[in-house]
């Protein structure tokens, strides 16, 4: 049995990587409303290696930060091995290594999904990173660069369980295709039916009924979300209630979701300060107000704001009236899947 099938035991719900999303405070608000597994953001080896002032903030896990995975990036074999041998001592249950992101100034100088124009080379990395670091070593990566007649995640899924990696997350897409067009789970099916390390489905998991529908179409050890987590965390709570008992998580109540909007804010802030603090809580926002009443203007109220204790004013002073606009909710419209997620940095879409 793989070491990590305590965390992926198949019906295991994840918080994926995503840059400038899964911070320390994501993590602990996923985890909170039902998360089994969280992801870091993933840190460049270089900037790790060179013990860079956001690569220490990425790899600084709190005692109670956990399980976290954390995942690394980077071109070059040993500097990976070397980084994923640093990275141990932050204490993650596993540490993953990106070979998924498509995003040109990455993938274009051979890191991440540039790995899968080489798939001989990205093997051969990953059996020198498990060689050289006492964690268990996974994999995140896509079906294939595109676009090739025959998707290489078969045989690299094969090739990558014999080099020692302890799992794989595929997210059901080629490189090529960014987040454009429809994910493809049964590539994850056909990866975890040659292998016996966990197999993670991501990409597209919107809801409670996507994440057990891609349970059961594919037989995986657990899903992946990551777009739909930015505007509804909400999401882990309703799937565990899906998977576990076979019920209907009701979704978020309209307090809820207020006071998801000011504990939100209230962390960032502890963190980073403000107005960073403010700021970084933004993009997950529209998503939270989602379906209440007023929840245009409060919004609009907010985005004004750079001060921690107005915004806490506007959302306070909503509080007593908080209540949705009609009589559903409507939890699992996808509004952010493809909206902007507020990032300036062009790896919005990675
Ligand atoms: C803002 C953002 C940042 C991301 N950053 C990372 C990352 O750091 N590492 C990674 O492997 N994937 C990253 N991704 C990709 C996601 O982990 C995930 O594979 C992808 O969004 C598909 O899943 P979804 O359809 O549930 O969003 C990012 C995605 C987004 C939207």
């Amino acid at each position: 049995m793989s070491s990590l099938s305590r965390f992926y035991n198949g019906k295991a719900v994840v918080l994926a990587p995503m840059e400038d999303v899964t911070d320390a405070v994501f993590r602990e608000l996923s985890r909170d409303v039902g998360a089994d597994l969280c992801f870091t953001e993933f840190v460049n080896v270089e900037g790790l290696l060179r013990g860079c002032r956001n690569a220490r903030r990425k790899l600084k896990l709190a005692p109670v930060d956990q399980p976290t995975v954390i995942q690394i990036y980077g071109s070059n074999p040993e500097r990976l091995a070397e980084a994923a041998h640093v990275a141990e001592s932050a204490g993650p249950v596993f540490i993953d290594i990106n070979c998924g992101c498509w995003v040109p100034k990455i993938a274009g100088r051979g890191a991440g999904a540039g790995w899968l124009r080489d798939p001989a080379a990205m093997v051969a990395m990953a059996k020198m990173v498990v060689a050289n670091t006492g964690v268990p070593i996974t994999v995140k990566t896509r079906i294939g660069y595109g676009p090739e007649s025959e998707m290489p995640i078969v045989d690299l899924a094969r090739r990558l369980e014999d080099a020692g990696v302890a799992a794989l997350t595929v997210h059901c897409r080629t490189a090529q295709m960014g987040h454009s067009g429809a994910a493809d789970w049964s590539w994850a099916r056909k990866a975890r039916e040659v292998v016996s390390i966990p197999v993670i489905v991501n990409g597209d998991i919107k809801s409670a009924e996507d994440a057990k529908r891609a349970l059961d179409e594919t037989g995986c050890a657990g899903v992946m979300v990551g777009r739909r987590a930015i505007d509804h965390p909400w999401i882990f709570r309703e799937a565990r209630a899906l998977l576990d008992r076979g019920e209907t998580d009701p979704g978020p109540t309209a307090r809820e979701r207020l006071e998801l909007c000011m504990r939100h804010l209230q962390m960032n802030t502890a963190e980073r300060g403000e107005p960073y603090g403010v700021r970084v809580t933004r993009r997950h926002l529209t998503g939270y107000l989602k379906g209440l009443r007023g929840a245009a203007e409060l919004r609009r109220q907010l985005l004004f704001s750079d001060s921690l204790s107005e915004c806490l004013g506007i959302l306070s002073e909503a509080l007593p009236h908080a209540e949705y606009a009609g009589a559903s909710p409507a939890p699992f419209a996808a509004s952010a899947l493809t909206a902007d997620c507020g990032l300036d940095d062009g790896l919005s879409t990675i």
